[in-house]
């Protein structure tokens, strides 16, 4: 696909043992995790609780690769700052939330990181589509915000697509993401619509051995890409 960036696989923190992140890192690294998501939650945007900056900055004291924040809060203007000084790369906010996009991505261009924005599944694709040309990542939500290990829903898909075909008319090669349920199994269609930018929580950390767990990942991603390009 002209203008597709890179595959990426990016395993989230959350599903791993938080009593032992270090070896968690360590693991995903050894497999060729290409970035770390961290799922940042209030228990007012979502009804789940996680962490803060204090361990974004822990995990950011064992890892070179890059940390993909995703801001599940009600406020995410409020606390950027934090998470970049704490060594977020990309922030990621929801357009769901109370904070005015075009506030939140000035202020997190004028520090100097990446930014991207989160659209819940049943929040149409028209709900981003203003910011598209601004953003780094489009993610597209394929379960509702909240827990690891839920099922996959398809429909969300087709907001891939459109992401990926907005992306392409303006020959901007940002990263659309997908997140929630990524599998072997469901990375093949969210490849082939367009995702270049996995996140997998479950199936990297939820058991077998990690390396083992992201190969198979990598090997889906790319058979979904080559399907798209056929
Ligand atoms: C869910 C989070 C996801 C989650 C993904 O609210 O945004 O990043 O950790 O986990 P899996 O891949 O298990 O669905
Ligand atoms: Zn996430």
């Amino acid at each position: 696909m002209p203008n597709a960036p890179p595959l990426r696989l990016a395993p989230s923190l959350l599903s791993a043992d938080f009593a032992d992140l270090a070896q968690a890192i360590r693991a995903a690294e050894a497999g060729g995790a290409d970035s770390f998501h961290l799922d940042v939650m209030d228990g007012h945007f979502v009804p789940n609780l996680s962490f803060g900056p204090a361990l974004v900055a822990a995990v950011r004291a064992r890892t070179r690769l890059p940390l993909d924040i995703h801001l599940m809060i009600d406020d995410p203007l409020r606390y950027v700052e934090a998470f970049h000084r704490a060594g977020g790369n990309t922030l990621v906010f929801h357009v769901e939330s109370s904070s005015e996009p075009d506030a939140v991505i000035r202020a997190v261009k004028r520090l100097g990181a990446a930014v991207g924005a989160a659209i819940r599944p049943a929040t149409p694709f028209s709900r981003i589509e203003p910011w598209v040309d601004r953003l780094d990542q489009v993610l597209v939500m394929s379960v509702e915000p909240g827990f690891s290990g839920q099922k996959f829903l398809p429909e969300v898909l087709p907001k891939v697509r459109a992401a990926r075909a907005r992306l392409a008319k303006d020959g901007r090669a940002a990263d659309v993401s997908i997140d929630g349920g990524v599998t072997p199994e469901t990375a093949v269609p969210a490849a082939e619509a367009g995702a270049s930018f996995f996140v997998c929580g479950h199936s990297v950390f939820g058991g077998g051995p990690v390396a083992e767990n992201l190969r198979r990942l990598r090997i889906a991603v790319e058979e979904g890409a080559r399907r798209a390009v056929r």
